[in-house]
């Protein structure tokens, strides 16, 4: 084999091989080539889906003022019972510079971590960021729904 000839047939075999892997890959069983609509960004944390997310109350929000973060969201428990409005869900970052956010429930409001922004439970500013420039809007309040143990936020 001449020399051209050898680097041909080599270069035929490497796209051969890459083909196959690509295809191999490709045609994976159940992959149908369509995206998820509804992907879960976080399948070991709390249960989202598209749009909403799920955490069990009896795990995080079992007792007033208890609170738990997922998949972006901040839920905290305001009340006894397990209707939605005993729960209130929130963005789980601050608007300002995406410091946490936390809810003091021995002082009835949502503060910023970073430069103290506070919220009512509402979402409304009653103080902005402190120190620091630039300002802060106030926070999206998730609608909420429970099933069973499950509170699931729609976020929007
Ligand atoms: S990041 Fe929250 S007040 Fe600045």
């Amino acid at each position: 084999m001449k020399r051209e000839e050898f680097i041909k047939s080599l270069g035929l075999g490497v796209a051969m091989v890459c083909t196959g892997a690509c295809m191999s890959a490709c045609g994976s069983k159940g992959d149908t080539g369509t995206p998820n609509p509804n992907p879960s960004p976080n399948p070991g944390g709390g249960g989202s889906n598209g749009n909403t997310v799920s955490v069990s109350i009896s795990g995080k929000l079992a007792n007033v003022g208890d609170q738990t973060r997922a998949n972006g969201v901040l839920f905290f428990r305001i009340a006894t019972g397990n209707t939605p409005s005993s729960f209130v869900a929130t963005e789980a970052l601050c608007p300002h510079q995406g410091g946490n956010l936390n809810w003091l429930n021995n002082q009835n409001k949502v503060q910023c971590d970073l430069h103290q922004s506070e919220y009512t439970s509402a979402g409304a500013v009653t103080q902005g960021p402190q120190n620091t420039a630039g300002s802060t809007r106030a926070l999206k309040i998730y609608s909420t729904a429970i099933t069973g143990d499950t509170i699931t936020a729609t976020v929007s």
